[in-house]
């Protein structure tokens, strides 16, 4: 396959960014899309030209780095799959191809199609751990946890972190990934004990980091590569609800 790609370039976050133009040729529709993007850099590098700077590690659709709006929407748009595991067969030879970074507030550009996630460490900082000393590994059935729970908070761990979610907002919210932070430990029994300190610390730390608010399109569900559901966010603000009133 032979590609044209449109890459946004920025040296770093006070500097303009702008579209360059890339032509990927000899592409195998087997490549992954961080693959082919190895290839072009191959190709700047043997150039002696700036490689375009883009974030992986697993490469598995595990660790949640690869983060890459494609043809405008973040991780291509094809469900359940993250940058890291779209394929080149689902391009047409002869395509033209626009790759962005993440663009939200909360999200600074450090450089070309790479931004800073450290606002979602921070928000995990803020609640997202049980602190109780939970001692060596259990007995299994030692904690009874009912099947439904344990089917819902593994649905919610599944969540990596990626922050599509945010990207694909348009008010840049980021309720999707800390509704499944906080119900993936509100869920189970070792997590209940700091339930309502998680839900309302967790928040206000989102919206420290300048997230915009949900206001339920579902952008954020089309495009998250775990397909995280909406109804964790009905369920996060249950439970904010109900830590707001305990408080009071
Ligand atoms: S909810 Fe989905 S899109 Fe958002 S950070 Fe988690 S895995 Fe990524
Ligand atoms: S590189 Fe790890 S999820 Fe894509």
């Amino acid at each position: 396959m032979n590609l044209t790609l449109k890459v946004w370039r920025q040296s770093n976050a006070n500097t303009a960014g702008r579209f360059e133009t890339y032509e990927a040729k000899d592409i195998l529709p087997d490549m992954s899309f961080l693959e082919m993007l190895d290839v072009v850099n191959e190709g700047l590098i043997e150039r002696s030209e700036e490689p375009i700077a883009f974030d992986s590690d697993c490469r598995e659709g595990i660790c949640g780095m690869c983060s890459l709006v494609i043809n405008g929407i973040p991780h291509g748009g094809h469900r359940g799959t993250a940058t890291c595991q779209l394929h080149m067969r689902h391009f047409t030879d002869g395509e033209t191809i626009t790759i962005e970074p993440w663009r939200a507030k909360a999200f600074p550009l450090l450089k070309d199609l790479v931004v800073n996630r450290s606002a979602f460490d921070r928000i995990i900082q803020s609640g997202g751990f049980v602190s109780v000393n939970t001692g060596g590994t259990p007995d299994g059935n030692a904690i009874p946890v009912p099947k439904t729970d344990s089917d819902l908070a593994m649905d919610a761990a599944a969540c990596i972190g990626c922050g599509a979610c945010v990207a694909a907002c348009k008010n840049a919210s980021a309720m999707l990934f800390v509704a499944a932070k906080v119900s993936h430990l509100n869920l189970l029994p070792q997590g209940k004990a700091e339930k309502d300190r998680r839900a309302l610390n967790m928040v206000k730390q989102m919206d420290e980091e300048g997230f915009g608010n949900c206001t339920v399109t579902g952008s954020c569900e089309a495009v998250c590569p775990k397909e995280i559901s909406l109804s964790f966010i009905a369920k996060l603000n249950r439970d904010y609800a109900v830590a707001t009133i305990k408080g009071k």
